[in-house]
């Protein structure tokens, strides 16, 4: 962890603004491992630091925690069902951070779900204004016809208005069924099942490939892996967001 000026430490760990900060630390009222620091400038790793105003503590910033699920089915993407089902939750017991999942998958879809402690990148990335790119495989009964297809290619009207273009192509046809890749950049509520219902086919299985350019390359179902500092600084790149 890089280390930081203590008045920075103090005010990202929500104790005062910088400036008040510097007063306190002026006013000899902060100590660092035991020790009062006097003087402005000096630095110090926030974490690992016992960092303490008027004897008092400080909670450490918290450290952004990035997670790639592969959710199977049968887990609810919130924190907590109140009719006690599994979430994904129970699939990152082992990381002891608070984390989110970012947006949801169906119970029944499984696929790519990001989780992730940062409330701004977590907003940004659902936010319409930029338009994640989310690709799923879905393998859908009933006439699959490539005219049917164009109408999710153009937009089809769901209850909650008209979707915006999606890309859709066959991977694979038989008699009955087709799979069938669809990339949105939309995130309503069972998207895609409702656009293919629209036009008349049924999804009988459904998984999220890739969402916002990640892919689920080596994570096996019900398993996940922490993002590199690489790709949470390409997601921040992606949506204009400041870390
Ligand atoms: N569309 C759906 O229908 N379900 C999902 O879980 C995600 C997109």
């Amino acid at each position: 962890m890089a280390e930081e000026r203590l008045q920075k430490i103090l005010s990202k760990a929500g104790v005062a603004s910088r400036r008040t900060a510097e007063a306190m630390i002026l006013a000899g009222r902060v100590t660092v491992n035991g020790e009062k620091i006097l003087t402005l400038g000096q630095k110090f790793d926030g974490i690992t630091c016992k960092i303490a105003v008027d004897g008092r503590p400080i909670s450490a910033p918290e450290k952004h925690i990035y997670v790639l699920l592969n959710k199977p089915k049968g887990y609810v993407s919130t924190v907590k069902d109140e009719r006690g089902r599994p979430t994904v939750l129970d699939l990152v017991k082992d990381i002891a951070a608070r984390i989110y999942p970012v947006g949801r998958l169906d119970r029944n879809t499984e696929g790519l779900i990001l989780m992730t402690n940062d409330g701004a990148l977590m907003n940004a990335l659902l936010h319409p204004k930029y338009a994640t790119e989310k690709k799923y495989v879905a393998k859908v009964s009933g006439d699959v016809r490539e005219e049917r297809l164009d109408k999710l290619r153009i937009g089809v009207s769901l209850e909650d208005g008209i979707t915006t273009p999606a890309k859709v192509r066959v991977l694979e046809r038989e008699a009955e069924e087709a799979r069938v890749e669809i990339i949105l950049r939309e995130g309503r509520n069972r998207q895609v099942r409702r656009m293919f219902a629209a036009i008349g086919c049924d999804v009988v299985s459904l998984k999220r490939v890739e969402f916002a350019g990640l892919n689920l390359q080596g994570v096996k179902r019900g398993q996940y892996r922490l993002l590199t500092k690489e790709e949470v600084a390409y997601l921040y790149r992606l949506t204009g967001t400041r870390a």
